[in-house]
């Protein structure tokens, strides 16, 4: 089993103290930042725009990880990647023209993701596989924080595992929702690449000493 990469989600942060909050995982063994972006439309909530992951750029020394919960994401895209970010990822629930904006992210030089929502199988991707660099599979349905992780992820990673290899595709997997001790080293050995991790990460009492145990399974 590879280790995981860990992208703790700045959601569940301190949102008073974020300078405090990034370089807290700049020094960690996180290895990215996760970022959810909420416009109230695609999902029931809004979070943070532009001008926040200006700021966390301006203090994080790990790469950003940009997800989109947003419509008509190929409006954004470019200046979120002006922001920082260098993975961005879209909702192929959101998207009409999904290899459009795919294309889109790659020509600004980003990594591209496509993020699929828990009702959604991932023989959708079927077509897409092998032009994106990240899978990030909805553990919970997006919108917030804090909810419960759903148990059929597993049979979704051991399918998009399968997917990814008949198709020879680099992507990776990530999983968003609801991770913590229980299910990371389940989800890792059923194929998964990515751990986001929210309340996990910023609930506990030393959520530095919680990151490296998730990287350190
Ligand atoms: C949910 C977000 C997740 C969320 C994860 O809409 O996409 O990234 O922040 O948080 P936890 O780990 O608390 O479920
Ligand atoms: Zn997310």
């Amino acid at each position: 089993m590879n280790k995981p990469i860990i992208a703790p989600s700045i959601l569940a942060a301190d949102f008073a103290n974020l300078e405090r909050e990034v370089k807290m995982i700049n020094d960690s063994q996180a290895d990215w930042i996760h970022i959810d972006i909420m416009d109230g439309v695609f999902v029931p909530n809004i979070s943070m725009g532009l001008p926040v992951v200006e700021a966390i750029n301006r203090h994080a020394k790990k790469p950003l990880d940009v997800h989109l919960m947003i419509v008509e994401p190929g409006r954004y895209v470019e200046a979120f990647r002006k922001a920082g970010a260098e993975t961005i990822s879209v909702h192929i629930e959101a998207c009409a023209h999904l290899h459009r904006n795919i294309q889109q992210i790659k020509a600004l030089g980003c990594r591209a993701g496509v993020a699929v929502n828990p009702h959604t199988p991932v023989s959708t991707l079927s077509d897409i596989i092998s032009e994106i660099d990240l899978v990030c599979l909805m553990s919970v349905n997006p919108g917030f924080g804090g909810q419960k992780f759903i148990e059929n992820t597993y049979r979704k990673v051991a399918d998009l595992k399968s997917l990814i290899s008949e198709k020879s595709s680099t992507a990776k997997i990530e999983i968003d929702g609801g991770v913590n001790l229980d299910n990371a080293k389940p989800l890792m050995q059923a194929g998964a690449d990515v751990l986001v991790a929210g309340n996990f990460v910023f609930s506990s009492a030393d959520p530095k000493e919680v990151i490296g145990r998730l990287k350190n399974l």
